[in-house]
């Protein structure tokens, strides 16, 4: 087996900066030191070897809205790979009354075209015993320890809060994770009827359907319900100070709760639904909707502060074509935008470039805290002796400006473009196989691994220690008078 060393660059990661060659042999980094030799040299002069990103929130060929999310397991990695991201964490979702483990098949199936690592969030759109017994198969043979709970779609994929307490209990039973998508269900399906009655159905109303207070309030009713169910909870694309100010004020209550900003979200703003292009704004419906200026500093300074952990895409790309079934009624416009080849590239130029985040910090909220928090660390997430060879080397001088006519994702139109960036790759490996080259593509289709992750991280004990100890018990008195009368 041939070997391969990266010579020249610093290695940065979550916690340190050095100057270091890395040595990797069978997929696997093996050394980490000065003056290394391989078979292959790879060349990171001027550059920085980081751990490969990790997009927790992708949802790749999926059925949603009378269709299908456009990127598939193919282009969806293969934009990945060429932004620097070396594994996507997808969401297998079950239609409201299948078996999880059937759905579980189906995501399988499309996986095995993937051109980078892989694992599945599982999402809970129904409840029954049903669910609650394969929760556990799901767990314990099948590698996935974390549950999605949508708190919005009301009529379709929307749990309500007897369902949602139920499955975090379960959850905490299994050490599991649970997710939700945080936003008021109902007060989102009020405001579109109003809306609409009201004449309102271009994809401006779309954002008004979704205030900051329906994101807010589900937040907080998430954060309740799994602090008495005695579970972690990890909420995705967090968007607003609202759901924000929820997250940090459980933290400061020695609650587990993360939180899981975009990069739209942190980058693009709620002017863009005023834009006078139907197509242009229809482009940029997603739940929850950009938000003004102080929301993203908001998110910004939770990244900075740690009350915020991660950062992510929600990769669900809809071409112009399926955006415009909602002509004439916004609730219609498939929900979804992309951002997986963007994502590193922009947060490193609004990022690191502006001084909002060190390059350390970057590491941790694209790869290494993501891999902590999913129980896949130091196997992903890591440059460490031992860790999968998915490494990004990141020439901080490079530049382009994003435009769809050059992406790899499979849709007609990119939400950043025009955008110029600063900081790309110059190589790409996933699980020591060179992806991208100096710009140019080398992934192939099916290299890409499924990764098992296993239940039970400290966390989960420590609330379940808690939940037990602190549990109600019948006080045994000493007296009982007589019924009263
Ligand atoms: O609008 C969005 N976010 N679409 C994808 C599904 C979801 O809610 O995450
Ligand atoms: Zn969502
Ligand atoms: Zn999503
Ligand atoms: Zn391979």
């Amino acid at each position: 087996m041939s070997t391969k060393v990266i010579k020249n660059g610093t290695v940065v990661t979550a916690d340190l900066t050095y100057e270091a060659d890395v040595l990797i042999e069978n997929g696997v980094i093996t050394k980490i030191g000065a003056n290394l030799s391989g078979d292959e040299v790879l060349d990171a002069t001027g550059c920085y070897v980081m751990p490969g990103g990790i997009d927790p929130h992708t949802h790749l060929e999926m059925p949603f809205m009378g269709t299908y999310s456009s990127d598939d397991f193919e282009t969806g990695t293969r934009a990945a790979l060429s932004g620097g991201t070396t594994m996507v964490v997808d969401f297998c979702l079950p239609a409201p009354g299948q078996s999880l483990l059937e759905a579980l098949q189906a995501w399988d199936n499309k996986s095995t075209k993937a051109m980078c690592d892989y694992s599945f969030h599982m999402a809970v759109t129904w409840w029954g015993e049903q669910v609650f017994n394969e929760m556990e198969t799901v767990v314990r043979e099948k590698g996935i320890n974390t549950f999605k709970h949508f708190m919005a779609y009301k009529g379709a994929l929307m749990v309500n809060d007897d369902e949602m307490y139920a499955s975090f209990q379960r959850c905490a039973e299994l050490g599991a994770l649970p997710l939700v998508h945080a936003e008021n269900g109902d007060v989102v399906a009020s405001l579109q009827q109003k809306l609409l009655a009201e004449g309102n159905n271009g994809p401006e109303a779309h954002a008004y359907s979704r205030p900051p207070q329906v994101e807010g309030e589900a937040a907080n009713r998430a954060i309740m319900i799994a602090d008495m169910a005695g579970v972690p909870l990890y909420i995705v694309h967090v968007s607003c100070e609202e759901a924000h100010e929820a997250i940090r004020r459980a933290r400061q209550l020695g609650k587990r709760v993360y939180g899981e900003p975009l990069v739209q979200h942190l980058v693009l703003d709620e002017t863009e639904y005023q834009h006078p292009d139907w197509d242009h704004a229809a482009r940029r419906v997603m739940s929850p909707p950009f938000r003004s200026k102080q929301h993203q500093d908001s998110l910004w300074a939770g990244l900075a502060a740690g009350s915020l952990q991660v950062v992510a895409t929600d990769h669900c790309a809809f071409t112009t074509e399926q955006k415009r079934y909602g002509v004439g009624d916004f609730t219609k416009i498939p929900n979804g935008t992309g951002g997986l080849e963007d994502r590193l590239p922009v947060l490193w130029t609004k990022g690191v470039a502006t001084g909002r985040l060190t390059m350390n910090e970057f590491v941790a909220v694209t790869s290494t805290n993501i891999a902590k928090i999913m129980n896949m660390y130091p196997k992903k997430g890591a440059i460490l002796v031992g860790a999968d060879a998915d490494i990004l080397v990141l020439d901080p001088k490079a530049k382009k400006t994003i435009a769809a006519d050059t992406q790899a994702s499979a849709i007609d139109y990119n939400v950043f473009e025009g955008v110029e960036v600063t900081g790309l790759p110059r190589f790409v490996l996933t699980r020591g196989h060179v992806a991208v080259r100096d710009g140019n593509f080398e992934g192939r289709m099916g290299h890409g691994r499924f990764v098992a992750r296993k239940p039970d991280q400290p966390v989960n004990r420590a609330l379940s220690t808690w939940k037990e100890l602190t549990a109600p018990r019948k006080v045994e008195r000493t007296g009982i008078p007589a019924s009263g009368v």
